[in-house]
């Protein structure tokens, strides 16, 4: 299994298991299949509304001795509207909570946003906190509490473009160790990993696989569809391999952390396959041939009228 060591010489599983849109009754059975399977990383997040059930299902496989605490990454993420230092603490000592767990292995701020606490989705301009009077760097002062705390081992940031990094970067004590980013063929980011990698920050991967499940909403009616890709899919016939696994491998030969999500045990046992998928430095080239610097979550979901978030300054 290919991991991402830290400064401290932590070692996170560089395959994990993704929960955004994993439903209730769903996503209990998918994080204990999968750990029965070999998963050893759970990305999870506040603002996906299933933690309590994630947390019973890594409950459950610890006290059947599949797993110990301590082989398990569990990563959780701060919703926007809880950025206030106080709300910082509340938030993390829910996600322990409903997660069932002592520490975390790594903390993110979910956004480069904060919105008003009584507001967890927003709706209008007015819901949101310009982060002039609510900056990132007053929120990560509240993380490195937390690790000192021992609340969380880890903290990182995502969604977070190189001005709003080198800014923390410029005003932390605890530096960033990760920022988990959307990254697929499409979308290969390879200048803000190059950002990232010079600064010591690990990359997550996210929506590795086109994120196909977005609600309408969030999608474009003509987007491109990653899984039917037909250069991906003729390297993928050749090896033998389904189209997911090509994708999620070529994350990880790129030396980024990948967390495909998914509820179905079939395609939880493949992707997790998936690292056994090589593929030679023509293969590489060729899929890195496929960019077309096209975001699948584009951040228009943020942007209204008046708002002091444009998508210019959220991805900067
Ligand atoms: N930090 C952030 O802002 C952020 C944003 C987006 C995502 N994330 C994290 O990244 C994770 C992954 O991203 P994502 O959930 O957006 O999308 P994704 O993993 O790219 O795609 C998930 C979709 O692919 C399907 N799928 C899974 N394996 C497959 C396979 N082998 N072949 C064909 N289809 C397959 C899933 O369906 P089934 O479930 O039915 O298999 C689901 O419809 C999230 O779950 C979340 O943990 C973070």
């Amino acid at each position: 299994m290919r991991t991402l060591k830290f400064k401290n010489n932590d070692q996170m599983p560089a395959f994990g298991l993704g929960t955004w849109k994993s439903g209730e009754g769903e996503v209990y059975n998918a994080v204990k299949i999968a750990i029965k399977e070999g998963y050893r990383h759970i990305d999870c997040a506040a603002a996906y509304g299933n933690e309590t059930e994630v947390g019973k299902a890594i409950k459950e496989v610890i006290e059947e001795g599949i797993v110990t605490r301590d082989e398990l990454w569990i990563t959780s993420k701060l919703w926007c509207n809880m950025h206030a230092k106080e709300d910082v603490f509340i938030a993390l000592k829910q996600s322990l909570s409903d997660l069932q767990l002592e520490y975390l292995d790594l903390y993110l701020i979910h956004w480069p946003i904060a919105q008003k606490k009584e507001i967890p989705f927003v709706s209008d301009a007015s819901h949101f906190i310009p982060l002039e009077e609510l900056p990132n760097e007053t929120t990560w002062q509240a993380l490195e509490e937390a690790v000192a705390m021992g609340l969380t081992k880890h903290i990182g940031v995502s969604n977070f473009g190189p001005k709003a990094l080198q800014q923390l970067l410029d005003n932390c004590t605890i530096k960033p160790e990760m920022n988990q980013v959307e990254c697929h063929p499409y979308f290969q980011q390879s200048e803000l990993i190059s950002f990232c990698h010079k600064n010591n920050i690990h990359i997550t991967a996210y929506a590795p696989l086109g994120s196909g499940d977005r609600a309408d909403k969030f999608k474009k009616v003509d987007e491109p569809i990653l899984l039917k890709d037909s250069v991906i899919k003729e390297i993928a016939a050749a090896k033998n391999a389904s189209i997911g696994q090509v994708l999620i491998s070529w994350a990880l030969h790129r030396e980024t952390a990948v967390i495909p999500k998914s509820v179905n045990p079939s395609r939880i046992a493949e992707n997790f396959k998936a690292q056994k998928v090589v593929l030679s430095d023509e293969e590489m080239k060729t899929i890195e041939g496929l960019d077309k610097n096209y975001r699948f979550l584009t951040g228009e979901h943020w942007v209204y009228e008046g708002s002091p978030y444009t998508l210019e300054s959220i991805w900067a």
